[in-house]
């Protein structure tokens, strides 16, 4: 975090210092405590939804470190002058119940007047300071696993501008809504060595993330990445957010790829994301494991084994077509 000086504890286990999504503080040998917040402008129209869209986000940094949320407390900032407060209920109803859904409590919030609305959670959960997943633990002979597909910033551009219809809308939701929580409990049960979920930077920039701490490359299969319906068709059309190009800039130079330039299937892996999945590396055991158990649980989004952690330069990513 540019320039600040950041404290080190012998019980800090993930801080700002390491790119995590969270911070991890062992409070002793059973329980470490993990820390996350994150709040956005909407996303959607649907006030309800938003509430759970940005709710399901903020969660999904306590399942990204394996974890569990146990707190969470309201961040908004609303225009009171402007907006009926009935939305603000709304988002506050939605994002209630995610919180219920994943089993944790809300315990306060604090709001602002403000001309731009936003809102968010800040989260506490636990785990057991042996089982953190960092993203710092990819091995080489991993396989990697995506739990949701990808397409959040194409289809919410397409949606701003009125090309795609109610049923992509909803189905975006869905996606963006559903908690991160069954592949974090998969997790824990079978045993994996790195995670991370996949937010603004796209699928390429968590990848080059994980292999760079890890001090491994990736070799990712274009093919086998799973994708939202008529994703790669608004791509194609050049129907694709500034932070997707913003992403290609930042991270080409650690991309090797055998996708022509200005693919839609390459412009996707570059899809800033909200609410994505996670990103989880383990054993070729591990991961089938995670994906048979996705497979046969209540869990309804496409997910994939999408590559493989390689020896090289690290933070190389390979894209094979
Ligand atoms: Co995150
Ligand atoms: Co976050």
């Amino acid at each position: 975090m540019c320039g600040l000086e950041l404290p080190t504890d012998p019980n800090l286990i993930a801080g700002a210092a390491t790119g995590e999504d969270a911070g991890v503080y062992r409070l002793n040998d059973d329980t470490a405590l993990i820390q996350t917040v994150d709040f956005f402008t909407p996303i959607v129209d649907d006030p309800y939804q938003f509430g759970q869209v940005a709710a399901a986000n903020a969660l999904s940094d306590v399942y990204a470190m394996g974890g569990k949320p146990l707190l969470a407390m309201n961040l908004v900032a609303f225009p009171i002058k402007e907006l009926n407060r009935s939305v603000l209920q709304e988002i506050l109803r939605g994002g209630l119940d995610k919180i219920k859904e994943a089993g944790a409590l809300l315990v306060g919030g604090h709001s602002i007047e403000d001309a731009e609305l936003k809102y968010g959670l800040s989260v506490t959960g636990v785990v057991h300071p042996q089982r953190v997943v960092l993203n710092s633990g990819a091995k080489v002979g991993d396989r990697l696993l995506l739990t949701k597909p990808l397409g959040t910033g194409i289809l919410s551009t397409a949606l701003k501008g009125g090309l795609a219809g109610k049923g992509t809308e909803a189905m975006l939701i869905k996606v963006m809504a559903t908690l991160n929580r069954e592949a974090a409990q998969l997790m824990q049960a079978v045993g994996v060595h790195a995670c991370t979920d996949i937010t603004g930077f796209g699928l390429v920039g968590h990848l080059y993330e994980m292999a760079l701490a890890s001090g491994v490359a990736i070799r990712i299969e274009a093919q086998a990445v799973p994708v939202m319906p008529e994703t790669l068709q608004y791509a194609a059309m050049g129907i694709i957010p500034e932070g997707a190009y913003k992403n290609k800039a930042f991270y080409a130079p650690h991309l090797k790829s055998a996708l022509a330039e200005l693919d839609p299937r390459e412009m996707v892996l570059f899809d800033p994301q909200t609410s994505g999945g996670l990103l989880i590396a383990a054993s070729a055991e591990g991961i089938n494991a995670l994906a048979e158990g996705l497979g046969k649980g209540d869990y309804s989004l496409d997910f994939g084994i999408i590559g493989e952690v390689v020896a090289g330069r690290p933070g190389t990513i390979e894209i094979v077509a």
